[in-house]
């Protein structure tokens, strides 16, 4: 490709600086809404939208945000364009990038959003692979930023599985400086290559009562991601000690605050009792899906 495009396939893909700056910028646009101000820098911008998987949330707020911010965005179904039968993905992002302004995709493999980021002429947005979620780390870091100030010297304790948003959350105890506890049961750890980069900021614990121990956080995930449902079963019985309950979170710190990325399984992953209890701030986490990816969108397309 000719130009130098700036991308958002993991965090890495900022300087920390930056997604700091992110984060205040998500603060201050969700207070512009809040107080019904019109703020439209990308008009006629149009986000294509690429969904290889469910989603709910992410879907929403980029859509919104880009109508919030003057612009507009098309949702594509791999099943209902080429790209379902088999046009390459690299003659894919060179078309969709010619006539549109941005490229979001939500898809399982990693290295194919490396390869739409390779071959576009646009910014490529990350909204979730089967390795990394940066667009929902935005979300949660805002939402700490917002209850308790900076993130900076803060425990956070992750139970369950080692998947993308945990891979995700490893990052950004590296790049927003706060310590992570991580516990999971054997076989579903995090990758050793991912734990190897961040290892200063993070202590893998087999247990989930030594991970919450002066946690200023707690947060899960769904033990069986998309792709993964023929495992549920096996996987209910391996994790059936890490379930955050009520009796865990009393283990963290008083003020605790409880993240899920959603969707969330009451009685499975988390009690109803602490995801709809004063602990908890997912539905906080969730709206701020749209003020931080309005954030982003500002950067990366106006
Ligand atoms: N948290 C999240 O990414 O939710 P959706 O799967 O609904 O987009
Ligand atoms: N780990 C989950 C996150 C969903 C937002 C999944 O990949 O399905």
């Amino acid at each position: 490709m000719t130009k130098l495009v700036q991308h958002f396939l993991t965090l890495d893909d900022l300087s920390p600086s930056t997604l700091q700056g992110l984060i205040d910028r998500a603060i201050e646009l969700k207070a512009i809404t809040k107080q019904g101000a019109i703020y439209q820098p990308l008009k006629n911008k149009t986000l294509a939208m690429i969904f290889s998987k469910a989603s709910t949330r992410t879907r929403v707020s980029f859509e919104v945000g880009m109508r919030q911010l003057g612009g507009g965005s098309i949702n594509l179904n791999p099943n209902d364009t080429q790209i379902g039968r088999g046009e390459p993905i690299e003659d894919t992002a060179r078309v969709i990038s010619s006539m549109a302004d941005g490229i979001m995709i939500r898809t399982d493999a990693h290295r194919q959003v490396e390869t739409l980021a390779a071959h576009s002429s646009v910014p490529v947005i990350n909204g979730l692979t089967d390795d990394y979620h940066p667009c929902q780390l935005l979300a949660d870091i805002q939402t700490f930023q917002e209850l308790r100030g900076s993130v900076k010297g803060a425990t956070f304790a992750w139970i369950g599985d080692g998947n993308n948003v945990c891979n995700t959350f490893i990052s950004a105890a590296r790049i927003f400086d706060f310590h992570l506890n991580i516990a999971t049961p054997k076989g579903y750890q995090p990758s050793t290559e991912i734990v190897e980069r961040s290892s200063a900021s993070i202590t893998l614990c087999g247990d989930a009562k030594a991970a919450v121990e002066n946690a200023d956080v707690v947060v899960t995930d769904t033990w069986a991601s998309m792709g993964q449902e023929d495992e549920k079963k096996q996987r209910e019985a391996a994790f059936a000690d890490f379930c955050v309950d009520d009796a865990l979170m009393s283990k963290a710190n008083n003020d605790a605050i409880f993240l899920h990325c959603l969707p969330a399984y009451r009685g499975i992953e988390v009690s109803a009792s602490v995801i709809d209890g004063p602990q908890s701030a997912v539905f906080q986490e969730a709206e701020n899906r749209l003020h931080a990816q309005k954030a982003l969108l500002e950067y990366l397309l106006s």
